[in-house]
């Protein structure tokens, strides 16, 4: 592993945050397991933005291209506890005895074992027999390929002579299990120079001459640097009649039957023979992809038949991931904290929220009109262009009428269109958010075109449609309608009549109103400007006479009228987001935002954060929807719902607590979960969509890693609310809210180009509150308000250092 290497060496050297399943290496970029048994597969992600592939410490997982689900090239079948299909390489020593490279399919005993998790990157090490095999698996930078470089290495002092079986199955497209019969007659597999391609006649993709009537325009191809002595095609021979992956006929024998053609079960398999020389070691490159054409398949076969190709391809993925990830960089007394922000939460969001779409706990390949827009606020610090980017892609998917598609499935543009209230509003929330972080307000005049057709129109006026469109959505009370569902997709039989209320929903709208206005007036719509404030005035009015329950606000009413999230209910009696957003947005005043926060502390608060609602459903609600009918404890029924519980911390930290905010981050952050493994389960290395609640038996258990939208606001509350620093038009602001215990901590980020090198002091023990500070050692004429700084946009190219000093608290923010 060229360049990751020499870091991991080093990384031998201090075992972070270990457990019994494995540690962090020292610089922190890689996760290293000992085992492949860990609780549950521990996965990576790893995608160019086109072409992916999920890899497990047991050495399973799938590829695909720009589509996890209908552009899959590889089989996979979701079980958690078998994780048995995967991408394998078999090995058979002199003797007949059989093992795998991972430690899938074969299981057998290793007498050592080590999967190492990097950013980009995979390793799987393994030793058997006297021979220690190391797989490095990547995607390259801009090429729709993987390759798996097998490093053998004989550790005896007599040659060894090692046969070489790769094994998967293919897929090409969306081939579900129910319908395999139907779909492998379709695809045709062929050898080639010691090549194996593979194509579909068929794909299940909508066109206007019908559907299922076209070519799958893509050539797979699965290739080795060493001429491969056989290979075959055909599942049946490979593996037996009757056979087992665990135990392949083919493997057994050591010989593969050169099968191919359009009339078998098609898998891949090639038989490759190495010798070692003693303690020496051989390198054999394995490529699989999906090419555009021949040419192209043929071109990336032959480069990276050269180990000298497939090490420059990785020096280059990683040099670009640590181009991207070194943009923010922080450091304080909290090491979990610091391999959160610095690496993992921005490699989660990118490379397999943004780019990849898919895991193991759900395999997606669809846009989610909120999912994607939320995420991509990660590229702001990063690299600004991309959020623009995924920005005008969200426009493109509105209707005229201001809706929007729930989700939709990139290559065949199929998508769902419902009355879910929220999604429209995710597009001038970050607009707003990149307006913040670039100043840039010409991307309002960026035109784009609806998916029904007509006009284009500047994103402006896609954001003032979906806004407007919210507005007319409300009930004669004066709360807006929470159709099919708003942020919380389970709230989905609440107000399907479109008569139930969202108080959610009020709170999200009366953020956005405001921050549009101004939007509006600096633009000189005048008459916007002034109806979006005055209608973000009723509404603040409204919610707090006629939605606060008492001790908190409930969450909403159901089409009957009847209110949930309410003290009078006797499950769901508390929901979370319904308070945290009432602080976010600016609807609680100062006394209801800390009685909010004290309830959420007392009532939703546990040893892994604050639940999404509590007591769970226990028996289905009908009126509620899917969210009552999840196991009471699980997912948004009760448990600790990372993607709302990151929210909290926003909510605490505008009030000042830094303590508790600082708490709640520290319970969310899968490190700190990851040290009771048998009890938490997930990777520790990135977040998990939810963990189960008190009301779950396995209560503390966290699921859905990977492919959920907590990644990026994990980052985001960490870097901007307890760390301070976040963007505004007017310029970078600098506004901690740490636990007391915090001396210092400092923070590099780029901002518009320049690069702030911000250093926090805490000499006084205070939670917040800047008293002083200095920039490039000057101390500014007009320090400005106390509590808030607003640091000067420099030129761009520049660095400037600013020190910061926290002063005794003199009241609230
Ligand atoms: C899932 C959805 C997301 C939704 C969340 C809460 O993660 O992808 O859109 O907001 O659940 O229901």
């Amino acid at each position: 592993m060229a360049g990751a290497g020499t870091r991991s060496l080093k990384g031998y050297r201090l075992k972070r945050f270990a457990t019994k399943y494995g540690n962090f290496s020292t610089d922190g970029r890689e996760y290293h397991i000992n085992t492949p048994e860990t609780p549950r597969p521990w996965i990576n992600v790893i995608s160019n933005g086109d072409y992916g592939l999920t890899l497990s410490q047991t050495g399973g997982g799938y590829s695909w291209r720009t589509h996890a689900q209908l552009n899959r090239l590889t089989r996979w079948e979701q079980d958690l506890i078998k994780d048995e299909w995967g991408k394998y390489i078999y090995l058979r020593d002199e003797k007949g005895d059989v093992w795998s490279a991972g430690w899938k399919p074969v299981c057998a005993k290793p007498d050592h074992y080590r999967c190492c998790h990097g950013i980009g990157y995979s390793t799987i090490t393994s030793r058997r027999n006297g021979i220690e095999t190391e797989v490095l698996v990547f995607v390259p930078r801009d090429e729709p390929c993987e390759i798996w470089k097998l490093t053998l290495r004989n550790l005896s002092s007599k040659p060894r002579v090692i046969d070489l079986f790769t094994y998967f199955e293919w897929c090409l497209g969306a081939s579900p299990d129910w319908h395999r019969e139907f779909h492998k007659s379709f695809i045709e597999t062929s050898q080639q120079h010691g090549a194996l391609f593979a194509t579909k006649r068929l794909w299940e993709v909508p066109t206007d001459r019908g559907h299922w009537n076209i070519d799958w325009p893509y050539l797979a191809f699965h290739a080795s640097s060493i001429k491969p002595s056989s290979y075959d095609c055909d599942k049946e021979s490979f593996l037996g009649r009757y056979g087992s992956v665990a135990m392949p006929a083919a493997v057994k024998k050591g010989k593969l039957k050169k099968r191919a053609g359009n009339w078998l079960d098609p898998i891949a398999s090639l038989k490759v023979n190495v010798t070692i020389p003693a303690n020496s070691e051989k390198v054999v490159c394995f490529t699989l992809g999906a090419a555009d054409s021949k040419e192209q398949a043929e071109r990336l076969i032959q480069k990276y038949r050269s180990p000298k190709s497939v090490d420059t391809a990785l020096e280059d993925v990683t040099t670009h991931w640590e181009k991207l990830l070194d943009t923010v960089k922080i450091e304080t007394p909290d090491e979990a904290m610091n391999l959160m922000e610095n690496y993992w939460l921005k490699y989660q969001a990118i490379s397999g929220r943004l780019w990849g779409r898919t895991a193991y706990y759900q395999t997606g390949g669809a846009f989610g009109f909120r999912d994607q827009l939320q995420d991509s606020q990660i590229f702001l610090p990063i690299d600004p262009e991309k959020t623009r980017d995924q920005i005008r892609l969200h426009a493109r998917h509105q209707f005229n009428d201001g809706t929007v598609y729930h989700w939709w499935h990139p290559i065949t543009e199929v998508g769902l269109h419902t009355t879910i209230s929220d999604d429209l509003l995710w597009l001038p929330f970050v607009v707003k958010s990149y307006l913040d972080e670039t100043g840039d307000f010409t991307i309002l005049d960026v035109e784009e075109p609806f998916v029904d057709g007509g006009e284009r129109v500047p994103l402006y006026d896609h954001c003032a449609r979906a806004i407007d469109c919210a507005l007319v959505r409300f009930s004669k009370r004066g709360l807006p309608l929470i159709g099919a569902g708003d942020w919380n997709d389970g709230l989905s039989a609440v107000g399907l009549d479109m008569k139930g209320e969202s108080v959610w929903l009020g709170h999200f709208l009366h953020r956005i109103l405001p921050d549009f206005g101004d939007v509006a007036e600096r633009r000189g719509d005048a008459a916007r400007a002034a109806s979006y404030r005055a209608r973000a005035g009723k509404l603040k009015q409204t919610i707090n006479a006629i939605a606060w329950d008492g001790e908190w606000f409930y969450r909403g009413t159901k089409d009957s009228g009847e209110k949930f999230g309410s003290s009078r209910n006797a499950e769901g009696k508390i929901y979370l987001n319904a308070q945290t957003w009432a602080v976010i947005a600016g609807v609680a005043d100062e006394e209801r935002a800390n009685a909010v926060m004290d309830i959420i502390e007392k009532m939703l608060e546990h040893k892994a954060g604050p639940l999404l609602l509590t007591p769970a459903y226990k028996t289905p609600d009908k009126n509620i929807g899917y969210l009552s009918r999840y196991a009471p404890g699980m997912r948004e029924n009760g448990g600790v719902y990372i993607h709302a519980a990151a929210w909290s911390v926003i909510a605490e930290a505008m009030l000042g607590r830094g303590e508790s905010a600082f708490r709640i981050y520290s319970k969310l952050n899968p490190i700190n979960r990851g040290k009771t493994p048998d009890e938490y389960y997930a990777e520790p290395y990135v977040t998990s969509g939810n963990i189960e609640g008190p009301d779950s038996p396995f209560y503390g258990r966290g699921g859905w890693t990977w492919y959920t939208g907590s990644a990026a606001w994990l980052f985001k509350v960490g870097l901007e609310w307890i760390l301070g620093i976040r963007p505004s038009v007017d310029g970078l602001i600098v506004n901690p809210c740490i636990p007391r215990s915090w001396k210092t901590f400092t923070v590099r980020r780029q901002f518009r180009g320049a690069t702030y090198r911000i250093e926090v002091n805490n000499p006084h023990g205070v939670e917040h509150g800047v008293a002083a500070y200095a920039i490039d050692g000057e101390t500014p004429l007009c320090p400005g308000n106390r509590n808030l700084v607003i640091l000067p946009v420099f030129e761009a190219g520049s660095t400037h250092l600013i020190v910061a000093t926290l002063g005794p608290a003199t009241g609230k923010k």
